[in-house]
């Protein structure tokens, strides 16, 4: 069975075909990175805008790929969300659109789960059961995994996000919208040691994160180090939003050390809770997944930290860790192939509950 899976839950367009015998036979990607890295953050009715023009061209070109023609095509999944719901909407219509079009059925995905099975897709897939730590940029979750559709979540964060965090204080060191890769990238030149940051929520009991106090201590340090830039008015960071433009500057070595001892902070608090989590469970599996899933370094503690239980970490390669059409395609196939199908209605729910899908084989 081959399915179209369809991506446009907020800034990138992802479209690909998965093949339940041959894999993954096609896979596009449109990242919009640069019609919003001038504001700063996702607008988003642009987002969904460019979805608009991407979209069509996108399935065409990932027809072409793996040389097939629409009668080839079996099955649609479109993310239904959760997400921004004019950029679902674009998905969702196309997605539903074709599939009558075609004649075959069609289903709406949830985003999470889509990222959730993106190991799948790798040479080497994770068995179930297994711990799920998502970390997205609107999601941090654990998920204890019985299999596709049986999800129930053991602690998700309170505030921000993990990858919203990434993405925050990236703003704060003058960094380049998506702040999570850039600061990844400065944080290797960071030296160790030289800054400290709490790891939230790790003193007590549970599995829940909270992310919005170690932004705000991560705030407090750059402005005690901030210097008087000489004579050069203009040229300092600019200040959070919200808040009274900081002409200080930060020097460069600076930046970087306040970036790695906040990556360090971030990882060891999420490598905490996963060892509680598969304590908890008593599962030697742990699976990572979503946009933050691609940082080095928190895959490099979490290996630490699975060794230590005898147990295993798996991810998707970068490409299937950030948002991208053929988790969807994959998850689609699955669930079309079991049976599952939706009615003729246009799927976009912004807001939505992992724990309320459907088990696969009931
Ligand atoms: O899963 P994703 O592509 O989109 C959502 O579903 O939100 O995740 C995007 C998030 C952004 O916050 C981005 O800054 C973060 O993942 N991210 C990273 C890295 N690559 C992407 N954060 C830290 N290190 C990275 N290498
Ligand atoms: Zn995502």
């Amino acid at each position: 069975m081959k399915v179209l899976g369809i991506e446009t839950s907020c800034d990138e367009t992802g479209i690909a075909i998965y093949d339940s015998d041959a894999g993954l036979l096609a896979d596009a990607l449109y990242s919009q990175i640069e019609i919003h890295a001038k504001y700063g953050g996702v607008i988003p009715e642009l987002a969904s805008r460019d979805h608009i023009r991407k979209a069509l061209p996108l399935i065409s070109q990932v027809l072409a790929q793996a040389q097939l023609k629409p009668e080839d095509i079996d099955g649609v999944a479109y993310t239904a969300g959760p997400g921004l719901v004019g950029a679902l909407l674009v998905g969702a219509s196309i997605g539903r659109a074709l599939g009558m079009g075609w004649g075959v059925p069609t289903l709406g995905i949830h985003h999470m789960e889509g990222h959730l099975l993106a190991p799948m897709l790798e040479d080497t897939p994770p068995e179930f059961p297994f711990v799920a730590l998502l970390v997205s940029g609107g999601h941090t979750q654990l998920v204890k995994v019985m299999g596709i559709g049986e999800y129930t979540l053991l602690g998700e964060s309170l505030d921000d996000a993990a990858g919203e965090a990434f993405d925050k204080v990236g703003k704060m060191l003058g960094l380049e919208y998506p702040g999570g890769p850039n600061l990844a990238k400065l944080a290797e030149k960071g030296i160790p040691g030289r800054f400290s940051f709490p790891r939230p929520m790790t003193n007590r009991p549970g599995l829940d994160f909270s992310f919005s106090g170690l932004k705000t201590s991560v705030r407090n340090t750059i402005a005690q180090c901030r210097e008087p830039a000489e004579g050069k008015q203009g040229e300092g960071e600019q200040g959070p939003i919200g808040e009274k433009e900081d002409r200080r500057v930060l020097d460069q070595q600076t930046k970087a050390d306040i970036a790695q001892a906040f990556e360090d902070a971030v990882a060891s608090t999420l490598a905490i809770k996963c060892r509680r989590a598969l304590q908890q469970t008593g599962f030697k599996t742990l699976v990572i997944a979503g946009g933050v899933s691609a940082n080095l370094h928190l895959r490099s503690v979490l290996e630490a930290t699975v060794q230590k239980l005898d147990s295993k970490l798996f991810y998707a390669q970068p490409k299937y860790c950030t948002d991208n059409g053929a988790m969807i395609a994959y998850a689609g196939c699955q669930r079309i192939q079991a049976g599952q199908r939706d009615d003729l209605a246009i799927r976009a729910q912004p807001r939505w509950s992992l724990e309320t899908l459907t088990p696969l084989n009931r």
